[in-house]
């Protein structure tokens, strides 16, 4: 009876107690106190904004403000959110996997014992004012593993932008790997957000997306390792209570990533109405290991507010980037003509000669010398070959590349050059000698894409051999002005002999690889304007441009096209940096025809360049270029410089139209475009040009036309009428523009 019982009672233990808890039960660890915290409000601040931050007393640091300035931010002290707060919601300010969380997470860390907790508590911030930037930094620290995270806020003052970024640290004693690392978070409260992002293709670059978010998330990511850019871009624009794009007024928050790589926004609305939003390097095959003491500094990411719209967003974005987020800011670029439509793969030197020649005739300041120079095993006749041996083709240039460069100097032209030193293609010296350097997965295919493989930055050979790629090109001769740096193809199948074991690394060290190699070309060149070209716009990004001068657009040149392209560019990037070139018709990627005037006055709301074969072109037609050029001259300080105002948007009506104006108000300069054909009973379409002073008078000159099509060409007009009067210059046909020059008298 009692070995019964006996028995009975070890099926019961065994049927309801799994095998750890019938173990001897070790004592589990105390829980760890969490330190009390004095509560505080951190404001940063720019003239015209604030983000304000908040510890509460345990610690957890939340955004409770980004918008207008308040007076009194102290009166956030203990300000409630609604309930869900309590239950792990709310609007934080790096929120992390772990403690009550349930949302997106900026942070998710997995320790070495396999947990995934983290808890980050306020421990102190302090304050560094120098002239315009304002660093104010957080340090927060998990309460029992140790980890720490420092958010740190750049304030840009004068252009209400904001910088964030982390730094986090294994303060712990073992390895851990961060499996998601934000470069920052944001939290609204809105009623509705209007998301305006970015989508496209190869020649079809900065495409429009807008859409009103509903509850939970919304993702941007790109996982193409590099050539990031095309098929999206790592910004955005937030319109804030509207369902409606709105250019001059209303609230809206605008966002860019300074990362040329892999990354991704997103757009979290919880059951509060709070908007999240992350953005940051993409977690995609990333995770990153930190062994005790070491840290990683995230990629910045760039905010602005305004009340004044889209367009002061795009303001804002634009002056920060010429002050401080465009490697050569606004400096005045040449106009130039590029060998690649014109000569493709096929010149010799007489052709090029001949090509600088025509471009001094018409007034272009540079000659570049696009693909094809290089190659002598491999020639580089076409893109089949060549890449990654950037000798000098003797049989194509014979006399050098100094002889070239000189030639164009002796004309009063500057000289540029083409490299694609992060490529190779399988016909090369390179791929022969260095099979390690090139990015493949054991095993398997090994993708071509533009038949060619991509050389693994993370490698630092590699980086020696990028930069020595430069180096080498430049020490051609002393009179090379100008580098377009290409990168023709994206990552597939990873793989990198470097890391080894540690492939986790390959996408974000293949990025932080190419700027160490940029930091090195700009220790050695610091004058040497470089252009970032991506097969078109796929390098198209912040973190590009704090290295680079400008950025070609788009391998799409059609001028109708370019409208679309350059508009969407236009709402994060300013025009100093959008290049932008009159080609031949028809349109060697579309085939449309458009006429010289409408393809010059595109290609002059940038910076202007050509790109076809100026012996194809009839002599009218050079006259007509020359003057068009002349006239860019005296305006194109306002392209640079001016502040943007958007009348027009070519997703809205018949008409794309823009201005740019000085920061005097004193100049300004009017594009306007016809898209679509206009009946004769709605024949003109009247633009409210904007920014001007209202009580200024202004003459009115319209530009490269022979014919003027508004009523008071060579007129003085008050600011006032230009704004809210009449500005309704006869655009009638479709593919007919108009460029006008205001001076105020
Ligand atoms: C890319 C660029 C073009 C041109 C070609 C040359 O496509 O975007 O502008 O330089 O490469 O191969």
């Amino acid at each position: 009876m009692i070995k019964n019982i006996c028995l009975a009672a070890v099926a019961f233990m065994l049927a309801f107690f799994p095998a750890d808890a019938r173990r001897t039960p070790k004592t589990a660890p105390a829980p760890v106190v969490k330190p009390e915290v004095s509560p505080c409000i951190i404001p940063v601040e720019t003239d015209g904004t604030q983000l304000l931050l908040a510890a509460d007393r345990e610690g957890t640091l939340r955004i409770v403000h980004y918008g207008a300035k308040v007076a009194d931010p102290d009166s956030f002290l203990g300000y409630r959110f609604g309930m869900g707060i309590r239950y792990g919601e709310g609007p934080m300010a790096y929120p992390t996997a772990g403690g009550l969380e349930h949302g997106q997470t900026a942070l998710h860390v997995k320790y070495a014992d396999g947990t995934h907790n983290t808890e980050l508590c306020y421990v102190s911030h302090g304050k560094k004012l120098d002239g315009n930037v304002c660093e104010t930094s957080v340090l927060l620290k998990d309460y029992v593993t140790n980890l720490e995270v420092k958010l740190i806020y750049t304030a840009y003052l004068k252009e209400d932008v904001i910088q964030a970024r982390a730094e986090i640290l294994n303060g712990g004693k073992s390895v851990l790997e961060l499996l998601e690392y934000a470069s920052s978070c944001l939290d609204l409260l809105s009623d509705k957000y209007l998301l305006t992002h970015f989508h496209g293709d190869w020649a079809y670059e900065m495409q429009v997306d807008r859409e009103l978010l509903t509850h939970d998330t919304k993702v941007i990511e790109s996982r193409r390792g590099v050539q990031t850019t095309s098929h999206k871009n790592p910004s955005f624009l937030l319109s804030l209570s509207t369902s409606e794009f709105r250019e001059d007024e209303g609230e809206v928050v605008a966002g860019a990533l300074e990362w040329s790589g892999n990354f991704r926004l997103s757009f979290q609305q919880d059951e509060s109405g709070h908007l999240r939003v992350l953005s940051g390097i993409s977690p995609y095959a990333s995770a990153w290991k930190l062994k005790a003491g070491e840290s990683f500094v995230t990629p910045a990411m760039l905010y602005t507010w305004s009340d004044k719209g889209g367009g002061g967003a795009s303001r804002n974005l634009h002056r920060w980037a010429r002050n401080y987020g465009v490697y050569g800011g606004a400096k005045i670029k040449p106009t130039l003509l590029n060998s690649w439509e014109g000569a493709y793969f096929s010149f010799t030197t007489e052709t090029l000669l001949r090509m600088i020649d025509d471009a001094a005739a018409m007034g272009l300041e540079m000659f570049v010398l696009d693909d094809g120079w290089f190659g002598n095993e491999f020639p580089r006749d076409n893109d089949r070959a060549g890449l990654g041996d950037w000798d000098l083709n003797r049989s194509k240039i014979p006399e050098g590349i100094d002889y070239l460069a000189s030639y164009a100097h002796s004309k009063g032209l500057k000289f540029g050059i083409w490299i694609e030193p992060e490529m190779v293609n399988p016909a090369s010296v390179l791929a022969r000698e260095h099979p390690e350097w090139i990015v493949k997965a054991p095993g398997r295919e090994n993708y071509q894409i533009r038949n060619q493989w991509i050389l693994d930055l993370s490698n630092p050979k590699v980086q020696d051999f990028v930069f020595g790629v430069f180096d080498r090109t430049m020490s051609q001769s002393p009179s090379i002005d100008y580098v377009k740096w290409d990168c023709n193809r994206s990552v597939a199948s990873f793989g990198s002999d470097f890391l080894g074991a540690d492939q986790d690394r390959f996408y974000v060290s293949y990025i932080q690889g190419l700027y160490k190699v940029m930091e090195r070309v700009r220790q050695k060149y610091p004058d040497t304007l470089i252009q970032c070209c991506s097969g078109g716009g796929s390098r198209v990004d912040y973190g590009s441009l704090a290295w680079c001068d400008e950025f070609w657009t788009s391998d799409n040149t059609d001028a109708v096209s370019r409208i679309r392209i350059q508009y969407g560019s236009s709402l994060i990037y300013p025009a100093c940096v959008m290049a932008s070139h009159v080609s031949a018709v028809p349109n060697h990627q579309t085939g449309d025809v458009t006429s010289l005037k409408f393809r010059f006055d595109m290609a002059c709301a940038g910076r202007l360049g050509m790109e076809l074969q100026p012996r194809n072109m009839s002599a009218d037609e050079r006259a007509f270029a020359a003057r068009c050029i002349e006239s860019y001259k005296q305006f194109r300080d306002l392209v640079y410089t001016g502040d943007l105002y958007r009348l027009a948007s070519p997703y809205d009506g018949d008409y794309y139209a823009l201005m740019y104006v000085s920061e005097d108000r004193s100049r300004a300069v009017v594009f306007t475009y016809c898209l679509r054909y206009r009946n004769r009973s709605q024949a003109t379409h009247t633009f409210r040009l904007k920014g001007l002073d209202p009580d200024r008078l202004y003459k009115v000159t319209e530009l490269n036309a022979d014919a003027p099509c508004w009523r008071g060409d060579g007129q003085c007009f008050s600011g006032s009428f230009l704004e809210g009067g009449g500005f309704n210059p006869e655009l009638l046909k479709p593919r007919s523009s108009a460029v006008f020059l205001l001076e105020a008298r």
